[in-house]
């Protein structure tokens, strides 16, 4: 059997709003090493495919980032897509299920609707909100209707409902961007929503828009006038089309919602009738910014239920969810005793078990709701979101029930493509605390922490924690949209990428700060590299490249001299462990940090030019590479060659990962670290910048047992100190809640930030044994380090080409490793040598339905026994790339589903 399947467009299927299409799709086969020789993609009008536009025909085994390189494509037209692929000669695929992609509205001209603003404002609440308003127009449908649709956007928050119905399962539109620049306007089908008589209404909140942002209790960050704007358009079985655009003419209400803002939460009346108060008006505001959505929305991407209710020793009600999570409690008004029902999350309980949320600091996360005669009201916020496990509630009967509640859990709509399970139940927690992380902090826009009042686009968090979310799940079109704000920003400050993005912090309060760090700017580079590797995406490299390249040179022309940075403030090792008790700094020299990560952006910067075809670039960044790399050693290396002016671990984790350090060098380096970690009773200290590699580096240098005893470290500080301490996510500091039960200071103790979650790159590539060789996992390597402790593992990866998989059980005596290969993938397995060497002399693997035998690290084509082994393909087998070190033996093999046996002691 060979098929195609998943067919994308931009990752996605069937949706409206495509400007540039990028194609993709997977090449499915149960047939063992299958590639694809040639394929032919069609883009026609129509679904039957008899006006194709586009008829592709390519003799390449490329099955992603096909960008549609047709005729012009129309605004606001549907397209549909299909493709087929040959293995050989003769063997083809069928025509792959059809996908459909639509335009949206290209240019400012086909904009034939006004931005309009209310002209009521009422201001509510002690921090005097702008009241969320609703803007609403009556409209006819004149014929019978076969398309309708609506292009909208606001700046603020909006949710639209035609004829009472919400048009879509999208949150928090149109989503975080820099409005300075750009707005993102969405499209959505509305066909089956338009009746003969008709209302529209869209209802406006602040949002990141005007609300409050950031902990300096700022509001109005990019206006202060929640203006509105839409266009439906509707189609009739004649051809004639009918276009209603927002204006003057449309009525302005207010609702039930008396404030709603991000941190601070919503107050809802229920008893409020929704009330006509004048109509709106024109607000000559630019539609030059407004850009079509892309990637995915927020959405509800699960509903969990509480574990617990109870009274706490202040007799305060408190649910629990069981999970830090993100996005609403909702109640059904059943069991309600009072007029008002406040509901105050938590993260954590204190030391005595009480309800605790002085970490949010000036987040009041707080949601209130005036009760109303109905009582099977189920009520749901808007316009806000909080991160919580825990519940204050208030205003309810004693006997109020679990059942009346449910935890609604939104996230950027990004499809789960990794699974790591194994057989240690804390490791397995660990995954989980990082992938809910994850969920809860890709949340539009990449943040730091999802509950005080940050909740921003914090660069460094982002770029270090990028590998690891990539395994979870697909953020690719997710983060490649976040990327397009880096540009207009870096051209405020001479190429400086700001430390959050949008940079929501310059002007009063960034300058608080610094305008720029090391580590955090060099998301520039660092991310979309990431997004290539892991998703081979060759596109967000063009895209970004100007803003990479404005990001070296920018650093270029900070420092003493031009190959160090070791001038302005820099966060470095942040919150690391070698500093001062409650100290954000950690202790490795800054400008050693910085030089560092200079000479990382820099080699990534050449590597991409090298990518995009410009060798001129690429050698010139090259030896900009190799000239901070002589610098760094002449400043921050003894003569030795691998001691390190900094006595820090992370001082020697970057360097060496980063190759700063020359290549005969590096093993002395690394037994450096291994010393400082023993000298540390076994423990990593490290902060933001050092943890993401930690392992990694032990485990390329020989010191694999060193990186599972940290990652089985129990007490502090380790990743185990916070699961055994019942962390259902991600902490910020090692020693959120110290041993004695006492937190880290509230200034800034959030429970949920993925940073130290970088750990999961580490077990995907080493537990799993999945590890990255080309671009988008076309070829990789499948080298599992099994571990007695964890006893199996199962790891799977739903790459751009299709399911890699590798699962494994280690037991007294035997290994056993099931893997499989996408088709038109191929990978190096390596196997894990058993303990000495007679046993590898003797041991007999057997190889799905034949043998090979392992020779004493001299592994050679001619003494392994091929019996039976038809999958392995001589062509691809030479010795050069069967030995990988004394006693591991490996294959490259081509696609299919392999499994190993053999005896490890
Ligand atoms: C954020 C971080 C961030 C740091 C840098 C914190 O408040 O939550 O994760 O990277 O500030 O200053």
């Amino acid at each position: 059997m060979i098929k195609v399947s998943n067919l994308r467009c931009n990752d996605t299927k069937n949706e409206i709003g495509i400007v540039d299409p990028i194609f993709s799709w997977v090449l499915e086969s149960n047939e063992r090493f299958v590639k694809q020789r040639k394929y032919q993609l069609q883009v026609s009008m129509d679904e039957t495919f008899s006006s194709v536009i586009w008829n592709y025909t390519r003799y390449s085994e490329e099955t992603t980032n096909i960008h549609f390189s047709g005729p012009q494509l129309e605004a606001k037209t549907r397209y549909y897509v299909r493709v087929k692929s040959w293995i050989s000669k003769n063997v083809c695929t069928d025509w792959s299920e059809p996908i459909f992609f639509e335009t949206p509205i290209f240019s400012e001209d086909e904009w034939h609707a006004d931005w309009i603003r209310p002209d009521k404002i009422e201001l509510t609440g002690d921090k005097r909100y702008r009241r969320p308003y609703i803007a609403e127009k009556k409209f006819q449908a004149k014929g019978t209707v076969t398309k309708a649709r609506i292009y909208v956007s606001c700046l603020g928050l909006y949710e639209v409902k035609i004829n009472d119905t919400k048009i879509s399962h999208d949150y928090f539109r149109p989503g975080f961007t820099d409005y300075y620049y750009r707005v993102q306007f969405q499209s959505y089908d509305i066909t089956k929503l338009i009746k003969a008589n008709n209302k529209i209404s869209i209802t406006v909140g602040e949002g990141w828009y005007s609300g409050y942002l950031a902990f300096q209790g700022r509001k109005d960050y990019f206006g202060n006038i929640n203006a509105v704007i839409a266009q439906i358009e509707l189609t009739y079985d004649d051809g004639k089309i009918d276009i209603l655009g927002t204006d003057e003419t449309w009525a302005q209400s207010f609702g039930k919602i008396m404030y709603a803002d991000l941190y601070n939460g919503e107050f809802y009346d229920d008893n409020q009738i929704e009330k006509n108060v004048g109509h709106m008006i024109d607000y000559p505001y630019t539609k030059k910014t407004l850009i079509p959505q892309e990637g995915p929305s927020v959405v509800k991407v699960s509903e969990i239920n509480p574990v617990n209710i109870f009274r706490d020793h202040n007799n305060d009600l408190v649910l629990d969810m069981g999970q830090n999570m993100v996005g609403w409690l909702t109640f059904k008004n059943t069991h309600v005793s009072a007029e008002k029902v406040v509901l105050q999350h938590g993260e954590v309980l204190d030391k005595d078990g009480n309800f605790y949320n002085a970490n949010l600091r000036s987040a009041k996360a707080k949601d209130t709701y005036i009760v109303s005669g109905n009582k099977e009201k189920i009520y749901q916020p808007h316009f806000t979101f909080h991160g919580f496990r825990y519940v204050k509630l208030e205003g309810f009967s004693d006997d109020v029930e679990l059942s009346d509640f449910k935890g609604i859990v939104l996230s950027s709509n990004n499809d789960q493509i990794g699974e790591f399970r194994t057989g240690n139940r804390l490791i397995n927690q660990l995954q989980s605390n990082i992938v809910w992380g994850e969920r809860s902090n890709f949340f539009d826009i990449p943040t730091d922490c999802p509950q005080r009042d940050e909740r921003l686009g914090w660069t460094a968090d982002a770029q270090i924690f990028m590998p690891t979310a990539s395994f979870n799940m697909n953020v690719d079109t997710n983060i490649k949209r976040w990327l397009k704000d880096f540009k207009p920003e870096q051209d405020e400050q001479d190429g400086a990428v700001p430390l959050v993005v949008p940079d929501i912090l310059k002007g009063d309060s960034g300058d608080i700060i610094a305008n720029t760090t090391s580590g955090w700017g060099d998301a520039a580079t660092v991310i979309p590299w990431v997004l290539y590797e892991y998703f081979g995406d060759v596109s967000v490299l063009s895209q970004q490249y100007e803003s990479m390249k404005n990001w070296v040179d920018y650093v270029r022309r900070q420092g003493t001299s031009e190959y160090l940075w070791d001038t302005d403030l820099q966060l470095a090792d942040w919150v690391a462990l070698d500093s001062p008790e409650d100290s954000y700094h950690g202790a490795t020299d800054g400008g050693l940090v910085a030089t560092a990560y200079f000479a990382h952006s820099t080699d990534i910067l050449a590597k991409s030019a090298k990518v995009l075809g410009n060798m001129t670039d690429y050698e010139e960044y090259q030896q900009l590479f190799v000239n901070i790399k002589k610098s760094f050693q002449a400043h921050y290396l003894e003569s030795d060659g691998f001691t390190v002016s900094s006595k820090t671990q992370t001082a020697y984790i970057l360097p060496v990962y980063f190759d700063l350090i020359d290549e005969e060098k590096k093993q002395a380096a690394v037994d450096q670290l291994a010393k400082l970690i023993h000298e540390n009773n076994d423990h990593l200290n490290t902060g933001f910048l050092g943890t993401p590699y930690i392992s990694h580096v032990l485990s390329n240098y020989g010191y694999e047992d060193l990186a599972y005893r940290l990652l089985f470290n129990e007490d502090f500080p380790s990743w185990l100190y916070q699961v055994k301490h019942g962390a259902t996510t991600m902490w910020e500091h090692w020693d959120g809640i110290k041993t004695d039960g006492s937190f880290w200071s509230a200034d800034m103790n959030s429970f949920n930030h993925y940073a130290y979650g970088s750990i999961g790159d580490w077990m995907y590539q080493n537990i799993g044994g999945i590890r990255l060789k080309r671009p988008g996992f076309k070829k990789f390597i499948i080298a599992p380090k099994p571990n007695k402790k964890i006893g199996k593992a199962t790891c799977t990866f739903n790459s751009k080409h299709g399911k890699i998989k590798s699962s494994w059980k280690l037991t007294d005596s035997k290994f056993s490793l099931t893997i499989n290969i996408p088709a038109n993938t191929e990978a190096l397995v390596i196997l894990p040598k058993p303990k000495d060497k007679e046993a590898v002399k003797k041991s007999v693997i057997k190889v799905s339905d034949g043998k090979a035998y392992f020779t004493n690290g001299k592994v050679k084509p001619d003494v392994i026994t091929f019996d039976n082994l038809d999958f392995i393909k001589t062509d691809h087998f030479d010795e050069r790339k069967v030995i990988v070190s004394e006693y591991d033996l490996g294959f490259e093999l081509g696609s299919g589903k392999f499994h190993f046996e053999y005896k490890m002691n």
